[in-house]
């Protein structure tokens, strides 16, 4: 790739992923950026979803992983990014629980790496350049822990996370804050909710549950399935980066939700809904009948709910899918893409249970 020099470049890191693949879509499609996508390639990520970008002269892969200083710094030489965003993480509670260090290493030490070379980066660029770079660090809502009923997390809401992965998320949050006081560098911090949607990975809790009953399986509930989320649809997310990268101002963080409290056992049971009517042939109608208690994730935390009249209000940004709306298209997704998600079923996982502590 030769970047055009009118047209801006994004650095994006973990764009094999979930959401970091939905962000190089739509800035591909949009046409009016380089992109160069950052990932390590972990059992996470998937090049399959990002068939529509591959060939466009304006996309640029490399394989390789944040905690490379060396690797990290010669990208910015070569690419001159006015932007990074940064996605790439460990991202799994379950996970977190079996095996916490890749999550210490990726979470915190990745994130250190990369505002090092951000920093560095950024120092040396020319006075106009430097006052427009931004360094976007995308986070969750996880980093503030549980909350009991009524109550929303909003941008003062203090950090209480729980499980290592929130606890690894909180740490970056911190890094990315102090780069920001202590060094200038112009950090906006993002904190988002539940995401679903496309090319989600099939060990979360809505593709798991959609596969599962495509492929006649019981439907694991974790407890009673009254833990409750707030659940946001991912393109919706994407948007919500790109406007936070365009609008947002340095130091401030944004918090990022659907406004969508659902607990898990209601997810399931629209999702089962959603199965009955699209999957009229089904054996297992109605799909209810396969949902089936299993036990609890340790230190499961209760609730989780946004207040995002932040970015509403100052950005200007409100999610355009409601949580029906959205569903359907994940499901319909699922249902017209198994060879996406068969590959990995056959090669990275296979639907069993993680984050019942038996540590790796
Ligand atoms: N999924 C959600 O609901 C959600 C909600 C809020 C915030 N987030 C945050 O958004 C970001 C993306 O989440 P996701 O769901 O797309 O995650 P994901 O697990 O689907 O993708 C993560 C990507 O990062 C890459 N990666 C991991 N370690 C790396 C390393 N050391 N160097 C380079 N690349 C590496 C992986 O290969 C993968 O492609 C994460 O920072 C996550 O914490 C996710």
């Amino acid at each position: 790739m030769v970047a055009k020099p009118s047209m801006k470049t994004i650095l994006v890191t973990g764009g094999a992923g979930f959401i970091g693949s939905a962000v190089v879509r739509m800035l591909i499609a949009r046409g009016d950026c380089h992109v160069v996508n950052l990932d390590k390639l972990t059992y996470a990520a998937n090049l399959d979803s990002l068939t529509e970008a591959a060939g466009d002269p304006n996309y640029h892969f490399q394989q390789g992983d944040i905690c490379d200083a060396e690797l990290v710094k010669s990208l910015l030489a070569v690419h001159r990014p006015q932007a990074i965003m940064h996605l790439a993480a460990e991202s799994h509670v379950d996970r977190s629980i079996d095996g916490p260090g890749a999550f210490v290493q990726t979470n915190i030490v990745g994130t250190y790496t990369l505002l090092e070379a951000a920093q560095d980066y950024w120092q040396g660029l020319p006075s106009q350049q430097r006052d427009a770079f931004r360094f976007l660090h995308v986070s969750t809502d996880e980093v503030f822990g549980s909350l009991p009923a009524q109550s929303r997390f909003n941008e003062d809401t203090a950090y209480r996370p729980n499980s290592p992965y929130a606890a690894s998320k909180a740490s970056a949050d911190f890094l990315a804050r102090a780069w920001h006081r202590t060094y200038g560098l112009p950090v906006i911090i993002s904190n988002c909710s539940n995401n679903y949607g496309p090319f989600q990975f099939p060990e979360k809790l809505i593709p798991l549950m959609i596969i599962k009953a495509l492929k006649s399986e019981a439907l694991p509930v974790y407890g009673k399935g009254d833990n409750v989320r707030d659940w946001l649809y991912v393109y919706d997310h994407v948007r919500a980066l790109l406007t936070v990268l365009e609008r947002g101002a340095p130091g401030e963080s944004y918090n990022i939700g659907g406004g969508c409290e659902l607990t898990n056992l209601e997810v399931v049971r629209k999702l089962c809904q959603c199965l009955d009517q699209m999957v009229p042939g089904s054996g297992h109608k109605p799909h209810e009948g396969l949902i089936a208690f299993v036990q609890d994730r340790p230190g499961h935390d209760f609730r989780y709910a946004m207040d995002a009249s932040k970015i509403k209000r100052e950005l200007a940004w409100a999610p355009e899918e409601n949580f029906e709306s959205g569903l359907a298209q994940t499901v319909s997704w699922y249902l017209d893409n198994r060879w996406w998600w068969e590959k990995i079923m056959s090669r990275q996982y296979s639907g069993q249970r993680l984050g019942l502590g038996a540590k790796a």
